[in-house]
Formats: structure tokens, sequence, C-alpha cells
């Protein structure tokens, strides 16, 4: 078996480890000892409690960590205050009660997280935190960064914190459980992170592409080496982008590459039809086309990233997307700033830059270049 793999997330006072391999869980009390938490209140949600909740509590008990364990229902839709209101409810009636030296451990994907994480950001005005992410998009991306929070009938995330965990935990065993499609979800998110700063990882992704998938059900054929070596790659590049910039003030805006168009196709689908990643893997194809029209860079770049979203099961064309309709929803892109469309294009792979003067024009074609029966013409 491979050796764990440790990434340092370099924030200065605020810095931490991320620890990814197989059969993690195991010591993860030991890790929380060592780092000086002696009771911890474990939040997670339905579907993921009843899989890995009890082994994380016999491990947190091994370590003589006092722990108890809050669930909430799964799934985006509970990803709110009235949820998060009630996990501190129930927090904060625990007995004896829980003081400032209390620990949160988030187990779930990136939904338990993000709302585990608000909840530790504001119980006591601030506890420290372990993440335990447990879906492929939460490895990747969701837990690297100290970005938590909750949705609002106004838009996603539109209420949270920053706060930074005091370590991240991935065991990369607990993906033989995630349903395909929600593994192929954060396979988006690889892709990405490869344009915006790793052409060797993309290499890597198309000659992997097939054991990425391959998994049967947990009788033995579950790629664990090839999945630790996914996630820490992908860790590695989430790391260095948000060491540069952690509260998103420039560079950081590079990892919403694809999401530009992606979260207006999302939008305008739906987030019940389309899968954030399905929407990501559709944006990156309309935004590589934007940066082929510029000249930023050729075709052929632009079709390998295609090929790599197709073997990977990821939708690259759409029927009935209307331009009509997406582009007044990107108007309105928070990541926007003075009205202004703002976009990130790649000019090689490995490579991209924010630009703020796309045109509708622009806009228009790369919405079209989606249509299955406009391609090829
Ligand atoms: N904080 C950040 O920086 C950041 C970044 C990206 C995304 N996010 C957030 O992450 C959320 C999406 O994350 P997600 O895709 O993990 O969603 P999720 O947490 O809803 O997980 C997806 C589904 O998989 C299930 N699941 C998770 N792990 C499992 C496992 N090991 N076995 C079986 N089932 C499992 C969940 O119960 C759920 O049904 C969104 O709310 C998004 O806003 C946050
Ligand atoms: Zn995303």
């Amino acid at each position: 078996m491979d050796e764990p793999r440790t990434i340092r997330i370099d924030l200065g006072p605020r810095s931490y480890d991320v620890r990814i391999g197989s059969r993690l869980l195991d010591g993860l009390g030991q890790w929380l000892g060592e780092l000086g938490c002696r009771r911890a209140a474990i939040i997670t949600e339905s579907n993921v409690g009843p899989l890995y909740g009890d082994a994380a509590e016999s491990s947190l008990r091994d370590a003589n960590i006092e722990a108890s364990r809050i669930t909430f229902p799964a799934g985006e839709a509970n990803k709110t205050l009235p949820t998060a209101s009630a996990v501190l409810d129930e927090m904060l009636a625990l007995a004896p009660p829980i003081d400032r030296g209390t620990w949160v451990l988030a187990l779930g994907g990136g939904v338990a997280g993000d709302l585990a994480g608000f909840a530790a950001a504001v119980a006591l005005r601030g506890l420290k935190w372990l993440q335990c992410p447990t879906s492929l998009l939460a490895d990747v991306d969701a837990s690297v960064g100290g970005k938590t929070g909750v949705d609002h009938a106004a838009g996603k995330n539109l209420i949270g914190a920053f706060h930074q965990p005091s370590g991240v935990l991935i065991d990369v065993e607990t993906l033989r459980s995630l349903d395909r499609a929600e593994l192929i979800n954060g396979l988006a998110e690889c892709v990405k992170h490869a344009v915006i700063r790793d052409a060797d990882l993309l290499g890597w992704i198309e000659d992997h592409a097939e054991q990425l998938l391959a998994r049967d059900g947990g009788r033995g054929a579950f790629p664990a080496d090839v999945m630790t070596e996914l996630v820490a790659r992908n860790v590695a590049i989430k790391a260095a982008v948000v060491a540069e910039d952690e509260r998103e003030a420039g560079v950081r805006a590079h990892l919403n590459f694809g999401h530009s168009i992606g979260h207006a196709v999302e939008t305008t689908v739906g987030y019940d039809v389309l899968r954030h990643g399905e929407a990501v893997s559709l944006g990156m194809v309309a935004e590589a086309h934007i940066a082929v029209l510029r000249g930023l860079w050729n075709v052929d770049e632009r079709v390998r990233i295609e090929s790599a979203l197709q073997a990977l099961d990821l939708p690259t064309r759409r029927e009935g997307l209307d331009a009509d309709r997406i582009l007044p929803v990107l108007a309105h892109d928070k990541k926007n700033l003075g009205g202004r469309v703002r976009m990130v294009l790649p000019s090689a792979i490995g490579q991209v830059d924010i630009y703020d003067d796309v045109t509708e024009a622009e806009l228009r074609s790369a919405i079209e270049e989606l249509d299955p029966n406009a391609h090829g013409a």
C-alpha cells in the first residue's frame, strides 16, 4: 500500500496539514490527539454518518477524545441557516457544555464541510475544527481554503465566513461508497486544476481516465493508489493558489475557470437537472472556445480538453441552451466587477489570466458552440 501523503497549506499562523491516503480514518483520533484535541463534536449528514460515523467515533474514543455526534439531513437543499441553527442548538445543548477547547469534526462531502465549518466559525466565536471530506469534490476542492457557509434563497454560499481548519484528513477509501455520478462531479474540478496550473496533471488524467472510473462496488479493484495520487496532486494545486491569495483578492479567482458560464448554465437549466461538475464541464468548453476565438490558444488544445472531459464521462455539449436566458445570469455573476463580465481564460494548458472585456458576441458564440447540432459546422 502507498504511503500516506501530507500537503502543507501554507498560511502563516493559520497553516495546517492535509493528510491523504488509504485507511486514514482509523488514525483520526490519534492525529486529533496530537493536535491537542480532547473533546469533539462530530458534525455529519444523514448519508455519510451511517457509513463512517461509527469509525470516526471509535477512533476518537480509542484516543481518549470525548466524542458526540450531530447529524443533519443530507443534501444541498439543507445547507441553510435553519439547518446550521439546529446544529448549533444541538451543540449548545451538549452536556457538559462545550467550551472554546471543544473541536468540530466535519465528516461528509462539501455540504457537511461548509455547514460544519460555518458552525465551527460562529459557535463561541470560533472553535478549532478538522475536516474529513468524503466526496471527491470535497477532497480536491471544498476541503482546502477555509471557505465555510450556507446557501440563502437569494443565492448559493451567500452567508459564511473564512475559517481555516486545523487539519484535513482524506481517507480515499471513503470514495468506494460514493455514487459514480458524484465521483465524475469531482473529476471536472480536477480537469479545471490541470488547465489553470498543471499541464502534467492533464496528461496523467488522460492516462488514468479508465482507472479513475473503474470501481467494482468495493470488491477489490478500487484503485486506492490512483485516487491518492489524484487527490494529492489536486490538493497541491489548490493549496498553492490559496496560499498565494487566501481571501480571493487576485489569483484565487483562477479557480473560477469554467465557472462563469458554468454557473450561468447551472442556474438556467436548474441545479436539480445538471450537476455542478457537468455545468463546469460545459463552462470549460465554452470558455475555452472564447480563448480560441481570441487567438489565446489553439483549437488542438481545446479539443484535447474536450476529449479528456469525454473520457471522464463529462458532457461537452448540451441541447436547448438558450443564450437569451443565460446572458442575463452571466451579467449578474458575483465574480464580475463594475458591471463587466469577468472571465478566466487559458493561454496554454496550465496557464490562465483574468479578462474583464469579454463581449456579448463572444459569449453568444460560446453558448452556440455548446449546441450539439452546431458542432462540426
Ligand atoms: N468551501 C469551498 O471552498 C467549496 C468549494 C467547492 C464546493 N463547495 C460546496 O460543496 C458542496 C458540494 O459538495 P459535494 O459535491 O461533496 O456535495 P454533498 O456534500 O452534497 O455530497 C454529494 C452527495 O454524496 C453523498 N456522499 C458524500 N460522501 C459520500 C461517500 N463517501 N459515500 C456515499 N455518499 C457520499 C452525500 O450525502 C450527497 O448525497 C456545495 O455546497 C458547494 O457549494 C465548497
Ligand atoms: Zn466548482
